[in-house]
């Protein structure tokens, strides 16, 4: 099973991936996080792709493209479900035309919606674990303790592109760039809305039941 997540910035993508992989054992592909693991171990695409991230710019094609056939070469037969790639109508064509080559396509493409109102309140209060990646919220997903991690005690911290002004951006690139990605997929074949505004448990649930059906199809 190969599955793309799409939604905007803040729209629920990595936590309901993370929920996704418990239940059916996919692997979790996130172009942001691989990108973050770059960034932190100093790499050069990281350093590439720093600047455009801070300003919440997407990073170029070229680089993405490779860094995400690299990822998916890599996973087990099990499946993978995308987390924030493809991202461009450029990148969509290119992971459509190396699935190809190997004789393999995406089973599902999912798109999370989302208010930009609700976006801006969930990404400028989302902290998270640098040690192990777990994600929270301020509000809506808290830490047992106040800006610690529930799993190993270390320090939360904000993403650098967290804040109103980057986010501003995000949307904006997001409209432009990344929702002509959800009618290319509409075009070619089907894409399944869901409403990514209700509570995180009630998103979930819409999506097990879609992915339910299709496990058992
Ligand atoms: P990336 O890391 O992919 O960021 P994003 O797409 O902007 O998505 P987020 O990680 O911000 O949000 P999410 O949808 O995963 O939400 P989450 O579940 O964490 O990309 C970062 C940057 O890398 C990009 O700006 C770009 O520069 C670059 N990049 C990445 N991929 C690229 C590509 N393909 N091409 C080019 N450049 C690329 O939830 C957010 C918060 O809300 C959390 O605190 C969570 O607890 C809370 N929450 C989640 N769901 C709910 C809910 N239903 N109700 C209440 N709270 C909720």
């Amino acid at each position: 099973m190969r599955i793309v997540l799409l939604g905007a910035p803040g729209a629920g993508k990595g936590t309901q991936c993370k929920r996704i992989v418990e239940k059916y054992g996919f692997q979790h592909l996130s172009s942001g996080d691989i990108l973050r693991q770059e960034r932190a171990a100093e790499t050069d695409l990281g350093k590439k792709a720093q600047s455009y991230m801070d300003s919440g710019a997407l990073v170029p094609d070229e680089l993405i493209v490779e860094m995400m056939a690299g990822a998916i070469n890599k996973t087990p037969s099990a499946g993978f479900v995308l987390d924030g790639f493809p991202r461009t109508i450029n990148q969509a064509a290119e992971l459509g035309k190396s699935l190809d080559s190997s004789g393999k396509k995406i089973d599902a493409v999912v798109n999370l919606q989302v208010d930009d109102e609700i976006v801006a309140l969930r990404i400028t209060g989302r902290r998270s674990c640098p040690k192990c990646g777990a994600v929270y919220h301020i509000k809506n997903l808290k830490p047992k303790v106040e800006g610690v991690c529930d799993n190993d005690g270390t320090g939360l911290v904000q993403r650098p592109d967290d804040t109103l002004e980057v986010v501003k951006n995000r949307l904006e690139n997001y409209r432009k760039q990344t929702e002509p990605v959800v009618c290319y997929y509409k075009n070619n074949g089907s894409v399944q809305d869901i409403d990514a505004n209700k509570d995180a448990d009630e998103v979930t649930a819409l999506l097990f039941e879609m992915l339910d059906a299709l496990v058992s199809s």
